[in-house]
């Protein structure tokens, strides 16, 4: 796998998945990697590579994973990060996008924001001058995918053609994880009710970046068919944040896009099974799989910490872990 020089996304903001080339992937990784590896000894640091860097939170939706290890990856890496929420910046309220930017960049070394519409962080991210994170929006969730392929290749090594299948809603987390698979040589397919199919711009840029490296995204209906063989089985909830009203017609329409042990087996032993969080058991995951020995959704979320604190360290130009 190729992977970008040192220092290279240094500056950089991350807001679609697509942002970062397969070998800018890879320099997160790389660094994502050894620090984990240093922090797995002792939960900490010895030289950390962030000490008096600070970053601004900006969350307007509720989470666990990406807040938690945003900021206690921070405090690891020698820094800090200050969260807000909505009511306290009010952005298109209180002031305008444009000018909560021009206010945090002269206060702090970036900037993550979740939020529902994507065009807010990609306006974040083009008036600040300090580098700006998606911490999840309507359309993407990059953050996430870097943790997920980061531990596929944990569990595989390379992902050159291997097959991963998402069951489900063709939503944010899909988007920004067929992109980064598509990278790494492997198929992504796609099983979605009818109606609930991913943006067909984010298809054709998966398989253009695919297309370079020997990766393709498939998208059909049939869970069945698009499980058979397949190494991963990917699901994420069938309602996500923002859809609430639309629970119960989601809940009619994902129904036979359960993944449980059934599943699995029509794809293989070989099958592993992944799930960004938080999971509603018994719908569109069973506890059996969600629990068994095919999960690894455990290892992606402590994941999140590694990977994210790999980007900050590359983002904000820190000094290279090891380089003490
Ligand atoms: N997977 C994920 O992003 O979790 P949170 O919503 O808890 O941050
Ligand atoms: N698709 C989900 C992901 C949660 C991490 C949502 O947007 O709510």
């Amino acid at each position: 796998m190729d992977v970008a020089p040192v220092g290279s996304l240094r500056g950089r903001n991350l807001i679609k998945a697509a942002d970062l080339s397969p070998a800018e992937v890879g320099r997160v990784f790389e660094t994502a990697a050894t620090l984990k590896a240093e922090f797995l000894v002792d939960r900490r640091h010895a030289e950390p590579p962030l000490v008096r860097r600070s970053l601004a939170m900006l969350f307007e939706r509720p989470s666990l994973r990406t807040r938690v290890t945003f900021e206690a990856g921070m405090l690891q890496l020698g820094g800090g990060a200050i969260q807000l929420t909505a009511g306290n910046v009010g952005w298109g309220v209180r002031e305008s996008v444009a000018d909560v930017a021009r206010n945090l960049q002269a206060f702090v070394d970036g900037i993550v924001i979740r939020t529902g519409p994507h065009e807010i962080a990609e306006e974040l991210a083009a008036r600040a001058a300090v580098p700006v994170i998606n911490a999840l929006t309507r359309h993407e969730h990059p953050c996430q995918a870097l943790a997920d392929v980061f531990t596929l290749r944990e569990v595989f090594g390379s992902l050159a053609g291997r097959v991963v299948t998402f069951v489900g809603d063709g939503n944010n987390v899909f988007h920004s994880l067929a992109t980064v698979v598509a990278g790494q040589g492997a198929t992504v397919r796609l099983a979605h009710p009818a109606g609930y199919g991913p943006d067909p711009a984010v298809v054709a840029s998966a398989r253009a970046i695919g297309a370079a490296h020997g990766g393709w995204v498939d998208v059909g209906i049939d869970p069945r068919a698009a499980v058979e063989g397949a190494d991963v089985i990917y699901t994420d909830s069938w309602t996500s944040m923002g859809q609430e009203d639309e629970a119960a017609v989601r809940e009619q329409a994902f129904r036979g896009f359960q993944v449980d042990e059934e599943l699995c087996r029509v794809a293989g032993p070989q099958a592993r099974v992944m799930h960004c969080l938080p999971a509603h058991r018994e719908q569109e995951i069973t506890s059996e799989v969600m629990d068994g020995p095919r999960s690894l959704v455990f290892q992606q979320s402590e994941n999140r910490l590694h990977v994210q604190k790999g980007l900050l360290v590359e983002l904000l130009g820190g000094r290279p872990p090891g380089t003490g």
